[in-house]
């Protein structure tokens, strides 16, 4: 397991599912680590969490829709534990399953507001906290297979997973030559809490039916898989991959 020690990573969305999971591995590899979601009382329990396993944590209450609030939590981080080496910009919601028709104009901006505004508000502040230290850093993404494909009442996520590969191969562009990887992880599907609001509304005849089918592994993935997958993209094993997508889905998009 790579050392992260001396290292200080940044997690948002970090109060539940793949981002609960990416602050716990990377405090498990020794970096200090900055939980960053809306819900307090969450983040008390996973920095609390942390702390018993020997971890170092401090929360911020987020909403990455907020530019003041990502400028604060960026400051947060550098006030707390001054350096920022890797930022997980995980936080998502997925939006009602609705036909474009219907869909209502302020469930579109709601979406895109925290899915895809909320991503470049925090590459924007965060790549800014990197650049004046002039350490270099890598910045991962939370897309999803939803970056390239599409589903029939999915516009709105759809559109802003899209979006965000977009933002991150123009970051990558204009913050490789600073030392400055950014890159998108797209997963499949996750047992998160996420997964299980889907299932609720798509039914779960449908979910077992896809990932018997159309899923080369046969089974939605856990947290913990995408967590290593992100980590991987942070580690000095992708010291030459920037501006990519890297699709943890257990061969979902590969199946016609
Ligand atoms: N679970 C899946 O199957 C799956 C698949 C592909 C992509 N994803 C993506 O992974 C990411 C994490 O999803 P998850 O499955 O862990 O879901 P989740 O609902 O368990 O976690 C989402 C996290 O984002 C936080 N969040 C939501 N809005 C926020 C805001 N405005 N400001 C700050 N934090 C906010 C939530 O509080 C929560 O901590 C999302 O971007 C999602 O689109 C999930």
């Amino acid at each position: 397991m790579e050392d992260m020690n001396g290292k200080v990573a940044l997690v948002t969305g970090a109060s539940s599912g793949i981002g609960r999971a990416t602050a716990e591995l990377f405090a498990e590899k020794g970096a200090s680590v900055v939980v960053a979601a809306r819900r307090e009382e969450e983040l008390k329990d996973l920095v609390e969490s942390i702390e018993t396993a020997g971890g170092k944590a401090t929360a911020v209450k987020t909403d990455v829709s907020k530019a003041e609030d990502v400028r604060r939590m960026v400051e947060h981080a550098i006030e707390s534990f001054g350096r920022l080496d890797f930022a997980v910009n995980n936080a998502g919601i997925e939006g009602p399953v609705s036909s474009l028709v219907d869909l209502a104009e302020d469930d579109w901006d709601r979406v895109l507001d925290i899915n895809l505004k909320g991503n470049y508000l925090c590459i924007k502040y965060e790549a800014e906290a990197m650049l004046n230290a002039g350490n270099g850093g890598s910045i991962v993404n939370g897309g999803s297979v939803n970056s390239f494909l599409g589903f029939a009442g999915g516009a709105a996520y759809v559109a802003s997973k899209h979006g965000q590969v977009g933002l991150t191969t123009s970051a990558s562009a204009e913050f490789g030559p600073r030392g400055i990887r950014v890159n998108i992880v797209c997963p499949g599907f996750v047992k998160t809490p996420m997964h299980q609001r889907i299932r609720g509304v798509l039914g779960n005849e449908l979910f077992e039916m896809v990932l018997a089918n159309s899923v080369h592994l046969q089974r939605a993935g856990e947290p913990e898989e995408i967590a290593r997958t992100i980590a991987f993209l942070c580690s000095e094993d992708a010291s030459y991959i920037t501006g990519q997508t890297l699709t943890p889905d257990g061969g979902f998009t590969l199946t016609v």
